[in-house]
């Protein structure tokens, strides 16, 4: 029931109690339709364009939620709550926004059958915390090895069907898990992802290769440089080695035309001193932010050093972790500790531009993955799929257990869940129940994109878990590419324990909100924001009619008003 409409001020709509808690409950459930269908290794492309027309393709949720712009205040609620497990864990997305719209429809029974919100969200909130307890209990423990991360890396890239992944998944899971064992501190467990480096070219994707070192983006500086260098000694700079015209408002009187040309020549020799300093230092690789001058560039390549100016801050930190080399403090007193090395830096012809190759470093803790598709827009999703098979692999390091994927572990879970609500008390009973079916739709959305018939998958799934539960944990889920019900572990459809956690808890939360909530109000939006010419920029009712502000011609403090105008 709303509240009348003359207790409230005029731009306030109040949508009432009803239609508030069923209505956010639908919006969630519609969103979970609208993502259900590119869920899993089976799942389609979204295509989204934007007002200028862009278009972007994509099978990531986190990307394809915070493009589409909802206006559903709770829609938005799951929006948030599934960005916030992409933020994390870097996976999942997909799997959260099917269970909150699940758990959504679910409820919306259980109101209807006049079970109270409270009641449901005590029961979700049980189920959750009985899963999470069975997912200590159940999930493995691995050592930090080369084949599980393969493993892990493969099961997450599955679920992407970009058209490079079709012949390379093999080869790129190999180059993702390569890249991490490089940067990753296995004393700590302790991974940096910006370490990895990723460039992109326009190309064939079967290039797309993995760097011991850093590609960047540019060329060398001069035309007389060698090309390549072997056995390199780097040093990185932040001094100029140009003249250069002073920030500072200096005023310097020369009153003749030696005392110009000398000062010219005292600017050049304070370069050429520096200059020769940086060659006598013995380093034939010289990367700077700042500018160096044609006659430093010459000098240098006579001198058979290759330099490279105005490289980008971001490059330089990658370089120090890769060459091991330091920013150099001081060109007046090069320290040796501050000069790196590698086995070559070598500029290469990459599609239609030259890139300078920094590789071979020893201990490089900082790696590149130079990415090739044929358009800009699979480079972009490319990008994605392989931040998403490293974040897995981050989640496993900092918590190397696992669970069985394919929805093996949902499936589990709810039949364990089962098993316990017998003895729960109460109405509360009837939602753990519901948190167990929601949680089937995972194996189930699976199985229905892969072309499986739905009730006999389900029928069939749980009584394959229930007759394989003495004992040791079956993990049976979906086995997609066969489509048929597996034992997913043997097949090595594996993931990190960290990512389910991260889902449960952010599910619960989301739903907990969202059936909390029993009530509207909303201001009029403030969609007649405009801006006038005199640049005044404001809000009110029928902004984007001509009109005029206010009938009298002055206001309250006697003030002048505008008179009658179209907005901008
Ligand atoms: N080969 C496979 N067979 C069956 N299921 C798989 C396979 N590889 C991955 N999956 C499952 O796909 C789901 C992930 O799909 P995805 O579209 O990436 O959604 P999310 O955004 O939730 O990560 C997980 O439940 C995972 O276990
Ligand atoms: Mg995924």
């Amino acid at each position: 029931m709303s509240i009348p409409k003359d207790i409230l001020a005029d731009d306030i709509t109040n949508t009432g109690r009803n239609e508030t808690l069923i209505g956010n409950l639908i919006a969630a459930s519609m969103i979970s339709d609208a993502i259900k269908t590119s869920f899993g290794p089976c799942g389609f492309e979204k295509m989204y364009i934007d007002i200028m027309g862009e278009s972007t393709i994509t099978k990531d949720g986190g990307t394809f939620l915070r493009k589409i712009d909802v206006e559903h205040p709770s829609a938005k609620v799951v929006i948030d709550g599934a960005n916030s497990v992409d933020k994390n864990v870097g996976d999942g997305t997909k799997s959260s926004v099917i269970l909150v719209g699940s758990l959504a429809k679910n409820a919306i029974e259980l109101i209807k059958s006049g079970i109270s919100p409270h009641v449901i969200v005590n029961g979700y909130q049980h189920a959750a915390e009985l899963s999470l307890e069975i997912l200590n209990e159940i999930s493995e423990t691995r050592n930090l090895e080369k084949g599980v991360f393969f493993d892990l890396v493969r099961t997450a890239l599955s679920s992407k069907s970009m058209p490079f992944l079709v012949d390379n998944s093999e080869n790129l899971s190999r180059i993702i898990v390569d890249a991490v064992c490089c940067v990753c501190d296995f004393k700590t467990n302790y991974i940096e992802v910006d370490d990895i480096k990723i460039e992109e070219k326009l190309g064939s994707a079967s290039d797309t290769n993995l760097v011991r070192g850093v590609i960047i983006d540019k060329t060398i500086d001069n035309g007389l440089m060698p090309r390549r260098i072997s056995n390199a000694k780097i040093i990185l700079l932040n001094e100029e080695l140009d003249t250069v015209r002073t920030k500072t408002e200096s005023e310097i009187i020369i009153t003749s035309p030696d005392q110009m040309s000398s000062f010219l020549e005292a600017e050049q020799t304070e370069v050429m001193r520096k200059v020769k300093n940086i060659a006598e230092s013995g380093v034939n690789v010289v990367f700077s932010r700042k500018g160096i001058s044609d006659v430093a560039q010459t000098y240098f390549a006579r001198n058979g050093i290759i330099s490279l100016r105005r490289v980008k801050e971001n490059d330089l930190f990658w370089l120090e972790k890769a060459t091991g080399a330091k920013m150099c403090q001081t060109i007046e007193k090069i320290s040796p500790n501050e000069i790196g090395s590698a086995n070559q830096v070598y500029e290469k012809e990459i599609g239609d531009d030259k890139m300078v190759f920094v590789e071979g470093c020893k201990k490089p803790k900082a790696v590149t993955i130079l990415i090739r598709a044929n358009s800009k827009k699979y480079l972009d999703e490319f990008h994605r799929t392989i931040l998403d098979g490293i974040y897995v692999l981050r989640d496993f390091i900092q918590n190397p257990k696992i669970v069985g994927g394919g929805g093996a572990f949902e499936a589990v879970v709810a039949n364990r869940i089962r098993k316990v609500m017998m003895s729960v008390d109460g109405k509360e009973q009837l939602a753990i129940e519901k948190f167990a079916d929601s949680l089937e739709q995972i194996p189930l959305t699976l199985a229905t994109n892969a072309g499986m018939n739905y009730l006999s998958t389900l029928s069939a799934l749980r009584s394959k878990i229930s007759s394989s539960n003495n004992g040791r944990c079956k993990w049976y889920g979906i086995d997609t590419n066969q489509r048929k019900i597996t034992e997913t572990f043997s097949k090595k459809i594996l993931e990190p324990k960290i990512l389910k956690e991260q889902v449960i808890k952010t599910v619960n939360d989301v739903i907990s909100i969202l059936l909390e909530i029993d009530d509207i109000f909303m201001k009029t939006p403030a969609m007649f924001t405009h801006t006038h010419a005199d640049g005044t920029t404001h809000t009110h009712k029928g902004g984007s009619l001509e009109h005029e502000h206010h009938n009298e011609k002055l206001d309250r403090l006697g003030k002048e008003q505008r008179g009658s105008h179209h907005y901008y």
